[in-house]
């Protein structure tokens, strides 16, 4: 039987959110049926609502959630009602050409349900990144629900389904960050600041923290910055180079998505270094470089798409090292919400004001 329950959707382009009824279908095969307990209001859902993403309206909202799984498919064997999980938006395939090289971090065929969520009325719901978890339960693939240790609060692990990965995962996945290296991070919000922590974690000596905000350089430092470069005051390049010893980060990873932002971390790091970029850019942003300097100064350039994760390994291990006291995920979290107060969140994020708002149902 379908069941009714409260969500959040975005109903047209610009227009505020509102609380609908949800109608959730029986899972299929390969389906699951999750009691949401937690979701965090990430920028992706505010893309969404202002129709940055596509035209398909309307959209359930949210996608950084943890919850019970409540029931599954007839065939799906990997988690069972009862199972505390994490919802990703990485469900691989085992079958892509990614997939079969050992590679299933880059999966390039993941899947969502098959049936979709809809109004009272019919109208078929698009979920956020095919998971739409600002509502009481709500339909994923199974292979959407990563089993993590249920000794962790809800609104916490939540968080690990998308910016807090991506940026922990630009630092330990894409940029490979080891003991001893130096790494420079520009941008510090949530996604910026989750890469001082993953570069902590990975047992880097140095971390410079660059951002135009001081209250963002405050909490990169309580995250693991060893320093911290306000741009707006001073040349990041220079100064992540004097940082440096003259030469450079070992790292550097671009957490804002822009062009001038790239610009200098492509600067700023060392000779053969790593250059990350995990900051979203829009379509019409373009990067111009001299190409001998592409050549001349070697290294890696590279992208971070949900910090190359990979739900299965990277969840539950980071659970366990935030439950060991390794890892404060808890700091990401500014203050916890009700479904009603998703338009609120939007304007606070968008005044800078919060690392994450998460709803707690
Ligand atoms: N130089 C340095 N820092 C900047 C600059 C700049 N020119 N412009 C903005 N910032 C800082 C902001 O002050 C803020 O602290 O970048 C940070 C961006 O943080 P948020 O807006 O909170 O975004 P976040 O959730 O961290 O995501 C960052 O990663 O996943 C992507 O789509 C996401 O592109 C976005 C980026
Ligand atoms: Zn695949
Ligand atoms: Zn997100």
């Amino acid at each position: 039987m379908a069941q009714e329950v409260r969500g959040v959707i975005a109903p047209g382009k610009d227009e505020p959110v509102r609380i609908e009824t949800i109608v959730v279908p029986d899972p299929g095969p390969g389906e699951a049926v999750v009691r949401v307990q937690a979701c965090g209001v990430c920028h992706t859902d505010l893309h969404y609502k202002q129709g940055g993403i596509n035209d398909d309206f309307p959209f359930l909202l949210g996608h950084e959630a943890a919850g019970v799984v409540e029931s599954v498919g007839d065939d799906v064997t990997d988690v069972a009602p009862g199972d505390f999980v994490i919802l990703n938006w990485r469900a691989v395939c085992g079958k892509c050409r990614a997939c079969l090289r050992g590679r299933p971090w880059y999966c390039f065929d993941t899947h969502n349900a098959k049936q979709r969520m809809t109004l009272t009325d019919g109208t078929e719901l698009s979920p956020a990144l095919g998971i739409g978890a600002f509502a009481e339960k709500t339909l994923v693939a199974a292979g959407q629900c990563t089993k993590v240790d249920p000794a962790v609060a809800p609104e916490v692990a939540g968080l690990l389904g998308c910016g807090v990965m991506a940026g922990i995962g630009a630092a330990i996945n894409t940029g490979s960050v080891g003991r001893g290296d130096s790494v420079a991070v520009i941008g510090c919000g949530g996604v910026g600041d989750a890469a001082v922590a993953g570069a902590r974690l990975a047992g880097a000596a140095k971390i410079i923290a660059v951002d135009i905000d001081d209250r963002k350089l405050d909490t990169a430092r309580s995250m693991g910055a060893t320093h911290t470069v306000n741009s707006r005051e001073t040349d990041p390049v220079e100064a992540i180079r004097e940082l440096t010893g003259g030469f450079g980060a070992d790292v550097v990873i671009e957490a804002v998505g822009r062009p001038e932002t790239y610009r200098q971390a492509f600067y700023a790091r060392d000779l053969a270094g790593t250059v990350v970029l995990v900051g979203v850019p829009t379509p019409e942003m373009k990067l111009e470089l001299p190409l001998l300097d592409v050549f001349g100064r070697g290294g890696a350039l590279k992208s971070s798409w949900y910090g190359d994760c990979l739900p299965s390994r990277d969840f539950p291990m980071l659970i366990d090292l935030h439950l060991q006291g390794r890892l404060d995920l808890g700091a990401f979290v500014t203050e916890t919400i009700q479904l009603d107060e998703v338009e609120k969140a939007f304007e606070r994020m968008h005044r800078g004001d919060v690392l994450r708002s998460v709803v707690v149902l």
